[in-house]
């Protein structure tokens, strides 16, 4: 990895660069049924049989609801200055649109007075992917009324929350979801095909630039943003068909909704089965409600992918070549370890007009750590980090409007259909006693961000 720098520190990334810590509701909180909570996709979903690999379900998680101040506090020692977290939608508004839930208010005004008087910034998300149940029975995100009950969720987080909070997300990783959740049926609501994705997509991108647009009408100098899984798309040869692949590839990955929000409209160009989206819902003439104005956008790579032609594949006619058949570098998911991916992903999203500002607003690996004796030496999440920081740094050299990392994540938590044998923490949990214990690499990273200097 020679053309990344060597060694860094974290004064090279400049002043202002913002280095943060991210966690969300259903896989850290916990409390799944208390104080008014309403039911959310995720826990109906990790209910059912054979959905969660460790059988396991996000109803205690890493217990935030209760240890938050002891969670927020330890971001701190880390060295962090942000805070992200997401607000639970039946938290707040248990059945999704109608009655309010004050205990659930009151919750989030502890969290976010938390982390002001600690000196830690909120960021908070909006949607990570806990969408209302009683929402899901009647369509989810293929109904359009879901925008709407989106709009009220989003009107009642502002008017709550807007005096203390300035930095909101309104999406995490839409295509994360919808594919997981609406295209292939691993994730909650579990259900799949194309009549169910291509509706969940096109309500996904009203709601992000919807709910944008009621952030920027009732917080007074709020900033916007929204996030995005994406991959570097690498095609496997060089031949035509593999090309086109990776171009379907790349349409769906990483195009599929920025674009509308930069007034771009679908990637049909890449993937013509998009048009299908732009002909059912000619007659609500929505494409000017797309776009919206983001003052930054949240890039969340983990890997890059190489894909190659595929006759077999319905729709999209393409598939992965797996990681771990390549001999390249793995993480304990089997995620392929590539700095240079994150570097070509920073440079492609930079390369919109529309981009102002990008914030990595997730960024991390799972291994399967080992604790003895209070100590958990897990020293390839030290590399990975690295790596995945001398990429951000390089790109920032060269002029990427980078403006801040956050690690993905605090604790080890619920990582959704993996459950919780996928640890990607910086602090190790003990899910039995709940006892916390800093990993090498978050004692690494509190090195890093009081100022020493790192090798690449
Ligand atoms: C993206 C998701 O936003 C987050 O919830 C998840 O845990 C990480 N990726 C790791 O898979």
């Amino acid at each position: 990895m020679h053309q990344f720098p060597e060694h860094f520190t974290r004064q090279d990334f400049g002043d202002d660069f913002k280095w943060g810590v991210a966690i969300s509701a259903v896989q850290n909180e916990g409390a799944a049924t208390l104080d008014g909570k309403g039911r959310s996709i995720w826990d109906v979903f990790s209910q059912q049989k054979g959905k969660i690999r460790d059988r396991s379900h996000p109803h205690i998680a890493t217990d935030f609801y209760n240890r938050y101040r002891e969670d927020i506090r330890l971001a701190k020692e880390l060295g962090f200055s942000v805070f992200r977290f997401s607000i639970s939608w039946t938290r707040l508004i248990p059945l999704g649109t109608g009655a309010i839930n004050d205990a659930g208010i009151a919750f989030y005004h502890r969290v976010i007075d938390a982390c002001l008087e600690m000196g830690l910034e909120p960021y908070v998300t909006l949607y990570h992917w806990d969408l209302p149940q009683a929402l899901e029975q009647k369509g989810g995100w293929t109904h359009r009324g879901t925008v709407f009950a989106f709009e009220e969720f989003t009107r009642l987080c502002c008017r709550e929350y807007g005096d203390k909070v300035k930095n909101w997300i309104i999406l995490n990783e839409p295509f994360g979801f919808t594919s997981l959740g609406y295209m292939l049926g691993v994730h909650a609501p579990g259900r799949f095909g194309l009549s169910y994705f291509l509706p969940a997509v096109h309500h996904v991108a009203l709601a992000q630039a919807a709910g944008g647009t009621v952030v920027r009408e009732m917080v007074k100098d709020a900033v916007i943003g929204t996030t995005y899984s994406c991959s570097h798309i690498v095609p496997y040869t060089q031949q035509s068909q593999d090309l086109q692949a990776a171009a379907r590839a790349d349409a769906l990955f990483n195009r599929l909704f920025i674009e509308p929000a930069l007034g771009l409209g679908y990637p049909a160009d890449a993937f013509p089965l998009l048009h299908k989206i732009e002909r059912r819902y000619a007659l609500w003439r929505d494409w000017d409600k797309l776009a919206f104005d983001f003052d930054y956008i949240g890039i969340q790579n983990y890997f890059p992918l190489t894909v190659h032609f595929n006759a077999f594949m319905p729709y999209v006619q393409m598939s992965e070549v797996k990681a771990s058949s390549r001999q390249v570098p793995l993480t304990g998911l089997g995620w392929e370890i590539s700095g240079e991916g994150m570097y070509n992903i920073l440079k492609q999203f930079a390369a919109y007009d529309g981009v102002k500002k990008i914030i990595v607003t997730e960024g991390g690996a799972s291994f399967p750590d080992l604790i003895a004796e209070g100590n958990v030496p897990d020293q390839q999440r030290i590399d990975y980090f690295r790596e995945y920081l001398g990429a951000v740094l390089r790109a920032k050299r060269e002029g990427i409007p980078v403006e801040g990392y956050f690690a993905w994540t605090l604790t080890d938590n619920f990582e959704w259909a993996e459950g919780y044998r996928a640890r990607f923490g910086l602090v190790h949990v003990d899910f039995e006693t709940q006892q916390r214990t800093i990993k090498a690499s978050g004692r690494w990273f509190q090195h890093f961000l009081r100022g020493a200097d790192v090798a690449a």
